[in-house]
């Protein structure tokens, strides 16, 4: 479809070595809890983040769901997060459907990240009336709305202490975790030993096709296992799956550098053919903005103009989005930036 698919992290295609693994997969009826593959991607999960148990799910925004609705106590009480948070912001609200959850929000400005300020503000119990419940911090690493960018080991640890102090549990969105310990230069389980819960996707910047894992005590993964079944997520031979992402966790972590890079190297070619669209400077991991409008394009038009030249990217929020991954190597991003150039040549031309 695309010659170089920049939309997300999210089109990886499974490796030769995936698929070699998932169709000679161990499997069994995982409902059951019986998939040793499966069990062996869980154990491998928690052994990684340093927690006691894992749940593999098959989505990202389902792992967040069990995780948000587990640590609710009332129906009406709210979730403490940025605005532009995944879970507040693009989960089409199945917070607020499924869990009857609402959000309380303060903005970070550009970085994304929550911080302890920011923690200590929507955690106050400062209600002269006595109705409002925060019930739970969620915080977002790397932030994607914001560009990828990358919340450090500190700051979340001072926002654990605010949250300790407020008697608030805090749920880790680590999407892209692992992307943000390779850019902090830490490990994953520094960050999990900081909250309570944490997922992430197997499917993103690791690069399996399918699958999130939610991360916890033995005790929540209990019971995030009866709410995977709540949300209708309780499958069965999932170990097909599983054996894609136990390559993806071994694996992925390792080339994540090479994407950063390369989003660099994407960012500074961009701010070369359009100058004032982007700083380069702000592309921490994978995720590359171009505020078109900024230089007098409109974001479409672009989007429109590299399908045509076979550059996947996306729309977000009236800028360009792109993304590199495991499937985008120095070919895929030199036709990238050739589509720029040639866009900017031809409306020269035309003009
Ligand atoms: C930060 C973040 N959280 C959660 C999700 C949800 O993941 P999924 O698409 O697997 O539901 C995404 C998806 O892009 C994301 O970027």
């Amino acid at each position: 479809m695309y010659r170089v698919d920049l939309r997300s992290d999210t089109v990886t295609k499974p490796s030769e070595a995936m698929r070699r693994a998932m169709a000679a997969a161990e499997v069994g009826d995982d409902w059951f809890g019986d998939d040793p593959t499966v069990n062996r991607l869980q154990e491998r999960a928690a052994e990684v983040t340093g927690k006691e148990a894992a749940l593999y799910v098959p989505t990202g925004t389902m792992a967040n769901q069990i995780c948000l609705s587990m640590h609710l106590r009332g129906v009406g009480h709210f979730v403490a997060a940025t605005p532009g948070a995944h879970v507040a912001s693009t989960e089409v609200m199945s917070s607020a459907a499924l869990s009857g959850i609402s959000f309380r929000t303060a903005d970070p400005g550009p970085s994304g990240w929550m911080t302890a300020d920011l923690a200590r503000r929507l955690l106050a119990d400062d209600d002269p009336y006595e109705v409002e419940v925060v019930d739970l911090l969620c915080v977002e690493n790397t932030v994607g709305h914001a560009g990828g960018t990358v919340m450090p080991l500190e700051e979340l640890r001072a926002i654990r202490r605010v949250a300790d102090a407020a008697g608030a549990p805090v749920h880790l969105d680590g999407a892209r975790i692992f992307n943000a310990a390779v850019a902090a230069g830490v490990e994953v389980a520094d960050y999990a030993r900081e909250v309570d819960t944490l997922m992430f996707c197997v499917s993103k910047g690791l690069g399996a096709p399918i699958g999130s894992i939610v991360c916890g005590s033995r005790e929540q993964i209990r019971e995030a296992r009866r709410r995977r079944i709540l949300f209708g997520g309780a499958w069965r031979q999932a170990g097909i799956l599983a054996a894609a992402g136990l390559i993806a966790l071994e694996e992925g972590p390792k080339r994540l550098h090479e994407d950063h890079a390369r989003a660099g190297r994407l960012a500074a070619g961009v701010a070369e053919i359009l100058p004032g669209s982007i700083d380069p400077g702000s592309v921490e991991t994978n995720i590359v903005y171009v505020d078109t409008e900024a230089v007098g394009r409109s974001p479409l038009e672009v989007l429109r103009r590299l399908a045509d030249l076979g550059v996947g990217a996306t729309y977000v929020e009236g800028k360009v989005r792109m993304l590199t991954h495991v499937d985008v190597d120095d070919e895929g991003l030199d036709l990238a930036l050739s589509a720029l150039r040639s866009l900017v040549a031809g409306a020269t031309d035309e003009g």
